[in-house]
């Protein structure tokens, strides 16, 4: 139930974060998120859980009439807590399978399928209106197509090569690649993402830009939370 009051209606903002992978977006979107008090939501999550689901269930991901069709089956459950974020897959935890390699490199095939976002959108959304204090959304198409009357929209932008550096950082273990591999499977994803007909990977025409080449996670963050505030201050 939503609260009432004019605290919340004060606070209550939704804040879209839009961008490429490696520029800092789920790192920033969290920090954000719980700085201000505000449920989180990754989408990008919501899209690898589907990935890989239709991987565990045999669907030929290349072939778009099979993922339309498995689309409705599993039941995707996504946790806003930005300091414990969840996801799970008809039940299951889905947090650690929907990282590896293999549900990296499909998931552009999957998220281009047309039944695919709309489902998941129409989920997005449904989450976006439940948060009652306000939220921050992360992801492709988030300030352009799923919540286009976003209070504020932020679009993170990195060179490729700090992109490369910061994935690289991230991947652990025997799936760490280096760095020329990791760089040219991201500007592979990224071209996927940006070229696919349904809600592609775009800035907002009222989006604010954001380079974090040159900068450090805190500054980015600090950045984002003050272009926030002046929004919420001004509504
Ligand atoms: O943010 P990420 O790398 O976890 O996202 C995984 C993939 O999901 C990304 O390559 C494209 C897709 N995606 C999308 O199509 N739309 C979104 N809003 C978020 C992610």
């Amino acid at each position: 139930m939503q609260p009432e009051g004019p605290t919340t209606v004060e606070t209550a903002v939704i804040v879209a974060i839009d961008g490429p992978s490696g520029t800092g977006k789920s790192s920033t979107s969290k920090a954000v998120a719980a700085k201000l008090g505000l449920r989180y939501l990754d989408t990008g999550a919501q899209y690898r859980a589907i990935t890989w689901w239709m991987l565990a269930n045999g669907v030929d991901v290349e072939d778009p009439h099979a993922v339309a069709t498995a689309a409705g089956k599993p039941a995707i459950v996504s946790g806003t807590d930005p300091n414990a974020p969840t996801i799970t897959v008809d039940g299951q935890d889905a947090s650690g399978p929907i990282r590896t390699q293999e549900v990296t490199s499909r998931v552009s095939a999957v998220s281009a399928v047309p039944e695919v976002r709309t489902l998941i959108t129409e989920l997005q959304r449904t989450i976006a209106a439940e948060a009652a204090g306000g939220i921050v959304v992360e992801g492709r198409d988030i300030g352009t197509t799923v919540l286009p009357d976003a209070d504020i929209k932020i679009f993170l932008t990195a060179s490729a090569e700090a992109r490369a550096a910061r994935r690289s950082g991230e991947l652990k273990g025997k799936e760490a690649t280096d760095l020329a591999a990791t760089k040219e499977a991201l500007i592979k994803r990224d071209a996927a993402d940006s070229g696919r007909k349904t809600s592609p990977l775009a800035k907002a025409d009222d989006a604010v830009e954001v380079d974090t080449t040159e900068l450090t996670l805190d500054q980015v963050i600090e950045c984002v939370v003050t272009l926030v505030e002046e929004k919420r201050a001004a509504k």
